[in-house]
């Protein structure tokens, strides 16, 4: 099975908001965009990093989310616009980032717009969309591969971009993984805030981190996704079947590298094996040279079983 994972997209601001759009938080996402992020991430990157998706055509993709910047009415709009343009929902789910849920919002007028790439299975319940944003996680199944789409994003103060699943989420996740353990399915999170401690300043971290991993110690996982430091990270946690992989991806639409952050990149797995003899998942770091314009394989790590 392969997967791609893409984060932190940030498309661009499609028109010049209102200013009664611009009367909260947005005002300074607004100028922080003008002044940096729209420099920092270009459509004309992403589309070459999708391009080469859609080449090495992967049995689904999962988006950690941040498609958008300040939640504006007019972002959703040609954000599920793009997604349909460029992914079939069918192969495809994501899960909200923090500038996503950027302002308070009624669900049907923030993320869940773009709702028809959030469908999924639950316990016992047939594929749907989730109804707001506590109705998380949903599964999505793809042969012996389960993806947990996990909603780390409620809305925050201005200056805050901390995430927060939780108790009712916990819980879910706890009886997702442990349904899907006992299935034997190789499970695979997907969430938006790092779920190590360090990856990301106290500001932006996810608030239950701690809590997370105590759930995941005991149901087990076998790979953790995620995207929010725009970095690629690659770390693990501890779970009573020994240590397993996290991988953060870095953002899709940086034109050039900047500091810290590489050009456009994301990731490509490919998982292999069953439960009873172990899996093996393996990762492709696909990265855009902005001189050429290819994109081409930066890195390649074996994930599981994790390197001694
Ligand atoms: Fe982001
Ligand atoms: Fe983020």
């Amino acid at each position: 099975m392969r997967l791609a994972h893409l984060t932190d997209l940030h498309l661009p601001i499609p028109a010049r908001p209102k200013l009664a759009e611009l009367m909260n938080k947005r005002a300074l996402g607004y100028l922080s965009w003008t002044r940096n992020r729209r420099h920092r991430h270009q459509k004309e990157a992403l589309a070459l990093i999708v391009a080469d998706c859609q080449r090495e055509k992967p049995d689904f993709t999962a988006i950690s989310g941040d498609l958008v910047n300040i939640s504006l009415a007019s972002e959703f709009s040609t954000g599920i616009q793009w997604l349909e343009e460029n992914f079939d929902r069918r192969i495809t789910a994501m899960t909200p980032g923090n500038h996503d849920a950027y302002i308070p919002l009624d669900w049907d007028a923030g993320a869940g717009r773009l709702g028809a790439y959030m469908g999924g299975e639950r316990q016992g319940e047939a594929a749907r969309s989730p109804r707001d944003e506590t109705d998380f996680p949903f599964v999505r199944t793809i042969g012996a591969v389960s993806l947990i789409f996990a909603n780390s994003s409620p809305p925050t103060a201005p200056g805050l971009a901390t995430g927060r699943l939780g108790d009712g989420q916990l819980a879910r996740i706890r009886s997702e993984l442990t349904r899907l353990g006992e299935a034997g399915q190789c499970r695979i999170l997907v969430l938006h805030h790092p779920v190590t401690d360090g990856a990301t300043p106290r500001r932006k971290a996810l608030d239950d981190a701690a809590a997370l991993r105590a759930v995941l110690y005991e149901t087990g996982v076998e790979l953790i996704l995620h995207g929010h430091t725009h970095r690629s990270i690659f770390s693990d946690i501890e779970t009573s079947a020994g240590a397993r992989p996290v991988a953060g991806g870095a953002s899709a639409s940086h034109p050039t590298a900047h500091g810290r952050y590489r050009p456009a990149r994301y990731n490509l797995f490919t998982i292999e094996g069953d439960a009873p003899s172990g899996w093996r998942i393996d990762v492709d770091v696909r990265e855009l040279d902005p001189a050429s314009a290819a994109v081409k394989t930066a890195e390649r790590r074996r994930l599981l079983p994790s390197p001694p």
